[in-house]
């Protein structure tokens, strides 16, 4: 009793990858995007325009971006890249960047650690972020992390979540993600908070973004599609996790999120031969196994 058209968003070049210790070569970033494209995906968050010294696998964002913009052109792929400030959004501008991701967290403690900035701090770059991004045309993505728990504060009030939600979508957000960033979530506690999300907010404007540290991320989607939640994000291969949130692992992997869809009927437009080959690429350039379930077991099928 859920819809069957469901999007996923493909975030494993940027989340997934942030957090990968060894550094992934721009070629082979490119490749894993090239390899993604022809998957039937239509968004794929490529890189982030923050300080190299806090993510130093995103250090080639200024290098990587154009290939892909050659790479995806007049294939209808929407390509986002995070912006956390005015200098994100400069470097993202001058390279012709149409989407950004802007983002900011439940947590003022989160968020200090992230991006140096409370949530007020964070809100006010936010709003000249998207001011001027909006006069150059591009698209704004909103990310709200830490929805369904945080490492540094123990319970995230329902009215930080709406605030959170509305601040990003008065900015001009299409989508919001909301972010289980240290993948903590359960699905009684997803129904609860997508029932209160529902009931404030138009649904289809949200993207639900788990973490698969315990294990629940297929629940939790299955509760937030029984719920109407049509958006996913996830990362081929299950790569990632979060630098500022200590043993948060990866993002649920999409092979493991196009399997469930599949299964349960779902549409996602996704070639599963063509997702398996490039999680099989990017699993062969980070030096350990890939996280994701489906995709081990589809190996040699
Ligand atoms: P800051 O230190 O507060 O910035 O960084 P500042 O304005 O005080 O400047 C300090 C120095 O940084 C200056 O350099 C700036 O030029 C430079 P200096 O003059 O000292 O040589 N700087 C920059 N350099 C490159 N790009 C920039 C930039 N801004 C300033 N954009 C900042 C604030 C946010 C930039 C920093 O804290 C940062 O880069 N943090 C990393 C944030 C990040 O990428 N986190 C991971 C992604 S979020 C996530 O994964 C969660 C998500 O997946 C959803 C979920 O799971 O919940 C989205
Ligand atoms: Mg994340």
């Amino acid at each position: 009793n859920f819809s069957k058209e469901i999007k996923i968003v493909e975030v494993g070049p940027r989340d997934g990858l942030q957090n990968e210790k060894s550094f992934v070569e721009t070629e082979d970033k490119l490749e894993f995007i090239r390899l993604l494209s022809e998957t039937g995906l239509k968004t794929i968050e490529i890189t982030s325009f923050v300080r190299p010294d806090k993510i130093p696998q995103m250090k080639d964002a200024a290098d990587l971006y154009p290939k892909v913009l050659e790479l995806t052109k007049g294939k209808g792929i929407s390509t986002p890249c995070l912006v956390p400030n005015l200098k994100g959004l400069e470097v993202a501008k001058s390279l012709g960047v149409k989407e950004i991701s802007m983002f900011t967290a439940t947590s003022n403690t989160f968020n200090q650690k992230n991006i140096n900035a409370t949530i007020e701090e964070a809100h006010a770059r936010q709003v000249q972020v998207a001011r001027e991004a909006s006069d150059a045309g591009m698209k704004l993505r909103g990310y709200l992390s830490t929805v369904f728990g945080c490492p540094y504060e123990k319970d995230i009030e329902d009215d930080a979540i709406i605030d959170g939600i509305k601040r990003l979508l008065d900015l001009g957000c299409y989508e919001i993600s909301l972010g289980d960033t240290i993948g903590v979530a359960n699905p009684v506690q997803v129904r609860r908070i997508t029932k209160m999300i529902a009931n404030e907010f138009d649904l289809n404007q949200m993207a639900m973004h788990f973490h698969d540290t315990e294990g629940m991320a297929l629940a939790n989607i299955y509760a937030s599609l029984e719920e109407g939640v049509t958006v996913f994000d996830s990362s081929a291969a299950g790569l990632g996790g979060c630098p500022y949130a200590k043993g948060a692992s990866g993002n649920v992997a999409t092979d493991d999120v196009v399997n469930l869809l599949n299964k349960l009927g779902c549409d996602t437009g996704i070639d599963m031969d063509k997702l398996h080959a490039a999680s099989e690429f990017i699993t062969s350039k980070i030096g350990h196994q890939a996280p994701s379930k489906f995709f081990q077991a589809y190996k040699g099928r």
